[in-house]
Parts: C-alpha cells; structure tokens; sequence
C-alpha cells in the first residue's frame, strides 16, 4: 500500500535500525478490469449506509492504493537487496522473480494448500509459508478460489512438509509458545506470526482494531471479501454480520474504495462497523507489550 517513495523511507528506516536480516513483503495480484456492474451492485448494497452517515455516493472516486509488485519496485530493492523478499497470493512474473532472485535474497511465499506449495517449489524459490484457514488477514490463496479448499494449520503444516522439500514456515492460529513448539514438532522449520503482535507497542493497528481485538467478541472471526474483494479473516463486525461475509463486491483491490468512506465515518465516532479488523482465529496472545518481549516470549520452549 505504498508508493515507491514511502517504500523507499520505510526501506532506508529499516536498514538504518537493523542488523539487515529483513523481510520486504509483497502482493502479487493481477491488477483487476474495473467492473462497472459489480461496483453498480456493491455500492447498492452500501447505498443504506451511505444514507445513515450522509455520504453522496457518487462522490467516492474508485481506484485503489494497492499496488502489486512490479519492474519499479524491483528496481527500489536493487538499492537495499534485503535478506528476504516473501509474496502473498502467488509470485510475480517469471523476468521480475529472476531479478528478485539474482539480488541474492531468498524468496519466500505463502501456501494454502498442498497443490499450491508443490508448484511453488517447482518455482525454485526458498522457502514456504504454510498459511492455515486460521490466520488474520489475507488468504494467499492463488490457484483455486474455491474457499472450501482452505484448511487448518496442524492438517496442512504436516501434509506441505510431506509433499516438499523446502523448508516450511506455519502461519495461522499459532499464538503462544506452546503452539510454536507444536509447530515445529510437526516439522515447520519456523513460524510466522501475525495476530498476537497486533497490540505491540511497535504495530500501527488502530485504536478501533485495538479495541475489537481486546473485546470478548475477538472470538468471531470470518473469512470475508467485503474489505478488498479477496477473502480475508476479520473479526465479525457491523457490515459482515448485516450482508454476510462474502458477496458480489468488485474484484480485488477495487472493493475496497466503496466502503472506505463508511469506514472513515464510523471510526470517526470510534465504531468499527465498516472497518477491516483483520485477526486470526486465536486472538488470545494479544499483549500490550514491545514486539520483542512478544517474540520471547513466544520462542520459551524452544
Ligand atoms: C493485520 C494483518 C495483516 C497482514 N498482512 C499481510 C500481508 O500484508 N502480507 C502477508 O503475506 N501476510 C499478511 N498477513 C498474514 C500473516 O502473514 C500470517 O499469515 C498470519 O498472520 C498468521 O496467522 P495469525 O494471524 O493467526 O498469527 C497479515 C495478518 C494480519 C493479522
């Protein structure tokens, strides 16, 4: 969701601060047709809301600020040439992962399923993020859409690490140190960790997600494409509970220009009714504490 530029102070910030063992993450989405009638449909169905919080429809301009990975991004890195490069739904163009590769870091990407993880590897890239229904967020998802093909991280962790011989990172559900030793036992070489960093002092999270994370409620959590038009996990608020979680909304990342106003609107009054407030299965080891003490502590029975 950065521009280059952004991407380049963010860039300098981390090489300044570190030892240079980073990690620079990308999506990799085939940018979408824009689809007049999907977004006529999606807009329809916010048309209510955009009438309770006095919002002209026809004022929200479409458009999106997520950017895949790409020939200029590629060149940015060159300057940097982190230690690791890691893609979400899928790898970039053969030329831009050669490239990616020749700058000598290790590519990572994610897997949902066994069939995802068998051709990345045949890909040649370094290592697999095993990626279970159970995580906050995006679904990295990229050779089927079929949302029932999405399973848990204990049944994939062991089948991916099966089927490949790359080292396998679990993410999803894993929340305490205990579920880290279990992860590894079951053969992941690393785990990756989203949800409970999200109250760290370091995370940008909002006052409105903070407060959904530490609320009872964390429990309920879906899979929903009313944020961005990918399936995503979020805690169950206003606008997932009152249309479903999935609907015909326009296609990844323009669905998301559609609810942005409501979203500004309600966290505006503190509500998070229209808000992405991604999270993972297990919110429990959500700490107020610096990332650091978090990443002890969840490293204990290792
Ligand atoms: C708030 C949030 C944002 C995320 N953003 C990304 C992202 O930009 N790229 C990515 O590859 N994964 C992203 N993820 C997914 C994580 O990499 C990881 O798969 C997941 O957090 C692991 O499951 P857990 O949330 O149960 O710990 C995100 C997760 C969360 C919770």
């Amino acid at each position: 969701m950065l521009n280059l530029e952004q991407m380049r102070q963010e860039l300098n910030a981390i090489r300044d601060a570190t030892d240079q063992a980073y990690n620079v993450n990308f999506f990799c989405h085939t940018p979408p047709q824009a689809d007049a009638n999907r977004e006529a449909g999606w807009r329809a169905e916010l048309a209510p809301y955009y009438a309770e919080h006095g919002i002209e429809a026809d004022s929200i301009a479409p458009g999106t600020r997520r950017e895949p990975f790409s020939a200029a991004a590629l060149d940015l890195l060159e300057e940097f040439k982190p230690a690791v490069v890691s893609f979400h739904f899928g790898l970039p163009a053969a030329e831009l992962l050669v490239g990616v590769k020749s700058m000598g870091s290790k590519v990572f990407c994610s897997a949902t399923t066994v069939a995802e993880a068998v051709w990345l590897e045949a890909q040649g890239i370094d290592a697999i993020i095993a990626q279970g229904v159970e995580a906050g967020g995006h679904r990295g998802m990229f050779l089927s859409d079929d949302i029932t093909s999405q399973v848990g991280t204990f049944a994939l962790l062991p089948q991916i690490v099966q089927a490949v011989k790359l080292p396998v990172i679990a993410a999803g559900g894993i929340a305490d140190a205990a579920g880290v030793a279990a992860a590894i036992g079951l053969g992941a070489a690393a785990v990756q960790i989203g949800t409970a960093y999200l109250l760290c002092d370091e995370a940008t999270t909002s006052a409105v997600h903070r407060a959904a994370l530490q609320d009872p409620t964390a429990v309920h959590t879906a899979l929903t494409n009313r944020f961005s038009g990918r399936p995503a996990r979020s805690i169950v608020n206003r606008v997932m509970r009152e249309l479903g979680p999935m609907g015909e909304v326009s296609p990844f990342p323009l669905a998301a220009s559609a609810i942005g106003p409501l979203r500004s609107a309600a966290e505006s009054q503190g509500l998070g009714d229209f808000s992405p407030l991604w999270a993972g299965q297990n919110a429990s080891g959500c700490r107020a504490i610096p990332a650091a003490q978090m990443t002890r502590a969840l490293a204990a029975k290792l």
